[in-house]
This record gives structure tokens, sequence and C-alpha cells, in this order.
């Protein structure tokens, strides 16, 4: 069946298709349906279920004769380590971890969290989780210490899993310490933190709270799959949203492994036994779904690649990794891509590689320029497909279901939506708008299987981000337009959020940590275009009435600031000093004003713009570093 049929057969009965897809995964016990409406716009899916997620991504592979298959490649051209994993060697290594948490008092419905770096062991951290039924919070090992506290207090973990430390080109990333501040700066303690002592960075341990993983796993009695309920969360996921606490994106277990499973034949063209790749983090949503979940449920083989697409040690990484490894699919973000493009143009490491097992490269996590698709196109000679997706959804809203028929591409457009999303572009009014014209894009209720069911306790926030705007909608907070044959252009996020290197930051957050500085009075955080990362953020700040030191000391400090409290990922590093900023007459900063004068775009003078001239300043003050030189 081709992707209209498909669609059309989910629309007409989403019941039917949903169960129907349920058929590939093993449950304890069956679900006897698929949706369960909670009232109030709320959803869950196979909620009298029993399922157990580590048994369905590992076990039943073993049982099912795929032990000596493997199940995770490490290629670490940091550490100049190779290191593989059969299926059979994941359920020991798991089973012991879990069996190890077990012996620390985790159990059924507990949270851990998880602080690691692109290592194996960040795997077995998150399926001993789901082995046992806790519930996982993996935090990006690129942010810092408070962001990590915040997670602490609203997670409230039992016990942290963590490294001694991560490796980033030319520097160690010590964990210890972060993770030492995160506890310290937290209300909530966690009982128990287990370390992961890493040759090339050791650290001591606290008395009475760390124990050494390994230590802990060699006398651990290996634990069983624990079943768990379809609702019962399998992990949860904080993302950036509008302000300085960040989202925590729950995740239920079982639609979770249903449509992760559909996503790898019918999107990725993936059969199990075959090598999925996806160079992202664990720490973000590519990673839980498509670098541990998804290939490892489909029974493919997964590859954890810790290093850069360049410098480690070049432009040629991902062509080796291809090769050597027999990749047949490929995931990373537009931004991997432009920084190969970048360091070689022509593509000359190419050259040096057979990629011919390679069938197509994904694109996901920002906008997907069209040079950069142009470019992966005419040198890898094979498909290039971006697809538009989201921490909240964990999976696909639009893309190309290349396994299931590809469709031409139509290069700017993420292609079309998957069954189980009814994709639709609103006017502020909720009405509907016709084709090619621009509006919000909104998901009619119910989303699908394995989307946030909500917030982690945050019942309230989640109906008011999400389901408020649009009545009977997910709001998506993208702003985009269908064309007449039905495929999405996703333009811009209609909030503010920015996205640098296919990272989701919150200026909202960033502003927070400038305000907090003694010498500003008011600030504002905006995301500029840039060339390789996409956006990147730029500060503009007020000081306060008689405040005369250096400004270039000031603007250092809160890079800095940043730097500090949110972590490097930010990449925040300009600041400006201005007098001060635009803003309506009723005192709404006008963000998108100053971005079109650092983006050299035509704008329309805002009617109720407080003071014009203020933007004659601001342009000039951003010429200063590099923006704003259009004319
Ligand atoms: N732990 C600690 N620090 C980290 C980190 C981690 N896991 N990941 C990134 N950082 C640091 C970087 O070292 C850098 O620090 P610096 O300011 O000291 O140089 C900073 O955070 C910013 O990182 P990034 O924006 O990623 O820039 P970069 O210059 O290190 O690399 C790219 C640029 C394009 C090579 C890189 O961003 C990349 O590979 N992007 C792909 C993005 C991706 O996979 N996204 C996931 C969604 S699919
Ligand atoms: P994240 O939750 O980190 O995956 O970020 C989700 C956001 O990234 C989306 O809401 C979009 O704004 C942006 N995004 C992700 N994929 C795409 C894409 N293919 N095209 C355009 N924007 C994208």
């Amino acid at each position: 069946m081709g992707y209209r049929d498909t669609y059309a057969s989910w629309q007409n009965d989403p019941e039917s298709y949903w169960m129907n897809a349920a058929g590939a995964i093993t449950w304890d016990v069956a679900p006897t349906k698929a949706l369960f409406e909670r009232g109030n716009d709320l959803y869950e899916w196979y909620a009298d279920a029993q399922v157990n997620g580590c048994y369905n991504a590992v076990d039943r592979h073993v049982e099912n004769g795929r032990g000596s298959q493997v199940a995770i490649i490490h290629d670490s051209p940091i550490t100049g380590t190779k290191t593989k994993i059969t299926y059979a060697d994941l359920q020991t290594r798991v089973a012991a971890l879990a069996g190890a948490l077990v012996a620390q008092g985790v159990t059924k419905g507990d949270r851990v969290i998880i602080y690691m770096p692109m290592v194996p062991e960040a795997l077995d951290a998150m399926l001993a989780c789901a082995r046992i039924g806790a519930v996982h919070s993996v935090v990006f090992g690129g942010f810092a210490a408070n962001e990590l506290a915040v997670r602490i207090d609203d997670c409230t973990p039992k016990a942290i899993l963590a490294a001694s430390c991560g490796l980033e080109p030319g520097r160690v990333v010590e964990y210890k310490p972060l993770l030492d501040g995160a506890i310290d700066l937290a209300r909530h303690k966690p009982d128990v933190c287990l370390i992961l002592q890493r040759e090339q960075h050791p650290c001591d341990l606290t008395e009475g709270r760390d124990i050494n993983w390994q230590t802990a796993v060699d006398s651990a009695e290996p634990a069983d799959c624990v079943p768990v309920a379809g609702n019962h969360p399998a992990y949860i996921l904080y993302t950036s949203g509008t302000t300085g606490a960040p989202k925590g994106v729950v995740r239920h277990t079982a639609g979770h492994l249903v449509a992760l499973h559909w996503t790898m034949k019918n999107i990725y063209d993936v059969d199990p036994g075959d090598v999925f790749w996806a160079a992202s983090d664990v720490g973000w949503v590519v990673g839980h779904s498509y670098i541990c979940y998804a290939p490892l449920i489909a029974g493919n083989t997964t590859i954890v690649f810790e290093g850069k697409p360049i410098g480690t040690p070049d432009a040629g990484t991902f062509w080796r990794i291809i090769e050597e490894h027999n990749v047949r699919s490929f995931f990373t973000a537009p931004t991997a891509i432009r920084a190969v493009k970048r360091e070689d143009p022509k593509g000359e490491f190419l050259a040096h590689y057979d990629i011919s097992c390679l069938r197509a490269l994904y694109l996901a996590g920002e906008r997907a320029d069209p040079d950069t698709i142009e470019w992966a196109q005419e040198k890898l000679g094979k498909p290039v497909y971006d697809h538009w997706w989201q921490t909240e959804t964990g999976y696909t809203i639009a893309g190309n279901p290349a396994g299931l028929e590809a469709l031409p591409v139509k290069i700017g457009s993420p292609t079309v939506p998957m069954p189980g999303y009814d994709v639709q572009i609103l006017d502020d009014a909720g009405h509907a708008v016709a084709p090619g014209e621009l509006g919000a894009i909104a998901i009619k209720l119910p989303l699908p299987p394995g989307t946030l069911p909500t917030l982690w306790n945050a019942e309230e926030r989640y109906k008011k981000s999400y389901l408020t705007a649009f009545p009977g909608h997910y709001e998506t907070g993208d702003a985009g337009m269908m064309d007449e044959d039905g495929y999405l252009y996703i333009m811009a996020r209609t909030d503010d959020v920015i996205n640098v290197a296919g990272h989701r930051l919150s200026t909202g957050a960033m502003e927070e940590v400038l305000a907090g500085h003694p010498d500003v009075a008011e600030c504002a955080v905006v995301g500029v275009s840039d060339a390789l990362k996409g956006q990147a953020p730029v500060g503009l700040v007020c000081l306060s009435n008689g405040v005369n030191r250096p400004h270039d000391e000031i603007t250092a400090e809160c890079v800095q600031r940043v730097r500090d409290q949110i972590g490097p990922v930010a990449a925040f590093k300009q600041a400006l000093v201005v007098d001060r900023l635009p803003k309506t007459r009723s005192g709404k900063i006008l963000r998108g004003t100053v971005v079109s004068i650092a983006d050299n775009k035509p704008y329309k003078m805002p009617a109720t713009i407080d003071d014009p001239v203020i933007l004659d300043e601001i342009k000039a003050a951003l010429q200063t570093i590099g923006y704003a030189k259009g004319d």
C-alpha cells in the first residue's frame, strides 16, 4: 500500500490502524483497545496493556535468534576506540545494571537521572531503567550544573547515573564538579549516584553517596524485565519552552514502542539486521528515539558516535563510519552537513570511501536550507529526506515515508504528514487557511501513539502551552504552510524558542540569566541567522543608571554567566550594551524586528512602536559585531 492509501486507512479507522501496528510489539498483556480518552482533551494509548520496553528492545531479539548480532557499535574517534556489543552482551550488561539499581532500592516508578556522554553505558542506563520500570530523565552533557539542578528538583530522582567525564575536541568536560554543583544547588537530593569511571579522567567519589558503576554492576544480581502498564512513563525529557523553566515531556511506554517500531521500516526503510545511524546525542530526543530505542526495538544495529562531523579527525568521519559499519540509513542535523560542506566544499573526502551501502540521508532538528540539501544530494548521489518533528512528538510529524513509498522530494519541504497526524494550518482565529497561505501549524487531537500525553507534574502547563490556543488541537509552536499537494513547509517558530546547531534553546531562559547580572536593568535575547548553526543568540542589555564600568567587561561577564548557568551548548557568545530596547507602546519588546534588522531582511515599521529612532541605534550596535550590514 502506498502513502495516500495508508494515510487514508488510518483516517478511516484510526483504532484498527493502531491496533494493527501494535502487533509488532511483544506484550505481557495485549491491549484491548488503542485509544483511551481521559476527558478535557487528554488521551492515552494502549493504557490497559502490560509490556516492558527493555524486553522489546533487547531480550526478545536474543530469544528470537539475534543474540550474536551486533546491537550497538560504539565508534569514538575522540578516544580512538571502537567497540561492538551483541544483543546477548547487551542483555547481560543491562540486566546487571538493572540489578545494581534494584540493589540501591530503585523500583518501578522511581525517577533516575542519566548525565552521560556518548558511551554505550548511556544506552545501558536507559534500558536498565526500562527493564525495572524506573523512569529515566537524560540530561544533555553540555548543560551546566544549574540546568541539571532544575531537572533534579522537578523529577526528584532516587538515583543519578553519571560518568566521570565527557570529551569534547581538545577539552575534557569534568562531570563530577557539575554533578556535585547541581546536587548542592538542588533542594531534592538523590539517594545514590553511580559513577562510570572513564580512564581519560577518573574522579573522586563522594563517600556515602557515590558508588563505582563497575563495582556495582560486577556484584549485582541480574534483574528481570518488570511488566508495566501501557501508560507507565518510560521517560521524562526536558525541553526548552518560552520561560527559563524547561518542560518535562512525558513519554508513555506502549505508544512509544508501537510508534517507533512503525517508523523504522516505513520512514527509514531499514529491516531487522540493517545498520542504522543517528549522529546525535542521547541527551536529545533524536538520541532517545533513534540512537537507543527505535533501532533496538526493530532489531537493527545502532551506532553510538562520540565525535563531531569535523575535526575528529576530519570532514570524512561520517563517510568513514558509513563505509566501515555498512550503514544503510543515516540521520543527522543540517548543521552537521553544513559543517562538513564548509570544511570540504568539493566533497573530496568522499572519494576516499565507498558509501554504496547507504540508501538515504535523513535530516531533522532545524530547518534544512536548500543549499545544504542540494550539496548533499549531489555529493552523495543519494536521496536526502528532510523530516520535521519535535521533542514532544518523539518521531516524525511530516516526512518522506520512503519505506512505504518514496515521494518526490520538494526542496524546502519535509514532505507530508505521517499517518496519525492530522496537520492543519490555522489563522489566529483558528480557521484553516487556504493552501499556500502561512499560518500556525496545529495538529488535530488526539495526537498519535508515542507523543506526549502531558508534562511531568504540570498538567495545567501542558494544557496552557499546547491545547488552549486552538481548541481541539495541539499547537506545535511552528508556523508554515501546506501546498496544493499536501506538502508541508516549516517557516519559523511562533514563540521564543531558537534553534542553534540543531539544539533547541529558550531565549527567555537566557534573558533570565542576563537579567540576574547586577548591572543589567533590562535585556532581550534574539536568534539571528548564522551560516553554520542556523541561528545564534545575541543579547542586548541596557545598564542600570549610574553604571559606568567598561562595556566590554560587562558583556564578557554576560557571556560567562550564560555559559556557567545554562551551559556551553547555549553558544551564547555575543552581547551588546544598548541605551534602550525597541518596544511597542504597551511595552512588548520587538524581538522579531531586531532579528530582521540583524539579518538584513525587510520589515514593516511596527505601527505601535514607542520610538522608531531606537531601531537605528540597534542597527548601529548590531553592525559593530558584524550584523545588519545590508545597505
Ligand atoms: N558536553 C559538553 N559540552 C558540549 C557538548 C557536550 N555533550 N556538546 C557541545 N558542547 C559544547 C561544545 O564543545 C561547544 O563549546 P565551546 O563553546 O567551548 O566551543 C559548545 O557546547 C557549543 O557546541 P555546538 O553548538 O555544538 O558547536 P561546536 O562548535 O562544538 O560544533 C557542530 C558545531 C556543527 C560541529 C555541532 O554543533 C554539531 O555536530 N551539530 C549537530 C547537532 C546535532 O546533532 N543535533 C541534535 C539534533 S538532531
Ligand atoms: P526539538 O524539540 O529539539 O526536536 O526541536 C523541535 C523544533 O525544531 C521544531 O518545533 C522546529 O521548530 C524545529 N525543527 C525540527 N525539525 C525541523 C525541520 N525538518 N524543518 C524545520 N524546522 C524543524
